[in-house]
């Protein structure tokens, strides 16, 4: 069967989810990222790559990261940027996902960036839309989030160089996680021959290791010798009933500390893809230490998104 992302030439059509992506086209999009880095540096940030094409932000969950690099990834390659309100559109009115879509590609819509709390949003839009119109997902409910799970891999690269002699650990809510998805699926096509995901039974998905990842309860076994060390928020949000006793009780067990980081490589890397819940899954001190690459990150993102939308636009 056809990978629905990819057009009949093999390239990337839209931006769905990174399962079952090509490792080809994964370091294609990190690759294309790197000179859009330096573009930050100019004066005159912007390169004309999108001049004249419609970008429509389409945020239908909270975001602060995501929606703001896509703006700025998108206002760098000189496209005209949309922020669809959706508290003040029509949905609020009753307005189906399609209709909206079908009314913004008649004002002549030239690619759609989706956040939606409903896993597959951004595979239905992009089953309906006109095939010159281009979707990327910017989050689908616990599903996946692509451009962070790319961001994250650009991010190791720039640190760590090689993929595939690096433990990586991911720690925390993995069972709510769509970050947490998209990162495993980029690690393990990349080649990463030591994936752990380190959290309480309640918080990991059944039969978890057929993705290709090392289970581990503890927390001082899973970072004895890691690289590279992800947190994850705890999604309360979308936590039915009480999965662990207290948010102190988790920190006690799960929270990275300075302590807790020295059994990790010394010139390990600390990740997380935002947002924070300090003193809960991350004591400030590492949050804001000598190991942490949580802002550089976020710069990392606008690179990346910039790098997506290129490729998207020239396919
Ligand atoms: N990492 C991430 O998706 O952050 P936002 O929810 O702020 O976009």
């Amino acid at each position: 069967m056809r990978n629905p992302q990819l057009n009949a030439q093999g390239e990337l059509q839209h931006l769905l989810t990174i399962e079952g992506l090509p490792a080809a086209i994964i370091r294609q999009i990190l690759d294309t990222a790197e000179p859009f880095v330096s573009i930050a540096e100019r004066e005159v940030k912007k390169v004309p790559l999108l001049r004249g094409k419609s970008i429509f932000n389409l945020f239908f969950e909270n975001s602060t990261r995501t929606r703001t690099t896509f703006e700025i990834a998108a206002k760098r390659l000189s496209a005209d940027v949309i922020n669809l309100n959706v508290g003040a559109s029509s949905t609020a009115k009753g307005e189906t996902l399609l209709d909206t879509v079908n009314n913004l590609s008649a004002m002549l819509a030239d690619m759609f960036v989706v956040r939606h709390a409903q896993s597959g949003a951004a595979h239905l839009i992009a089953q309906h839309v006109a095939p010159h119109i281009h979707v990327i997902n910017a989050g689908d409910g616990r599903h996946a989030h692509p451009t962070q799970g790319l961001l994250d891999m650009f991010t190791i690269r720039h640190y760590k160089g090689d993929f595939t002699r690096l433990v990586v650990a991911i720690v925390g809510d993995v069972l709510h996680s769509r970050v947490a998805r998209s990162q495993i699926h980029a690690l393990t096509t990349l080649g990463v021959p030591e994936l752990r995901v380190i959290a309480p039974k309640t918080l990991l998905p059944t039969a978890v290791e057929r993705l290709g990842v090392r289970v581990f309860h503890d927390l001082a076994q899973g970072l004895r010798g890691a690289d590279v060390v992800i947190m994850l928020r705890l999604q309360s949000e979308r936590m039915r009933g009480a999965l662990l006793p207290s948010a102190q009780e988790y920190f006690k067990h799960y929270g990275l500390t300075p302590e807790r980081l020295e059994v990790a490589n010394p010139d390990v890397i600390v990740m997380h893809p935002g947002p924070m819940n300090r003193g809960v899954e991350i004591d400030s001190a590492v949050a804001d230490g000598s190991h942490s690459v949580i802002l550089p990150q976020v710069t990392f993102g606008i690179a990346v998104r910039m790098a997506v939308m290129a490729i998207l636009a020239g396919n």
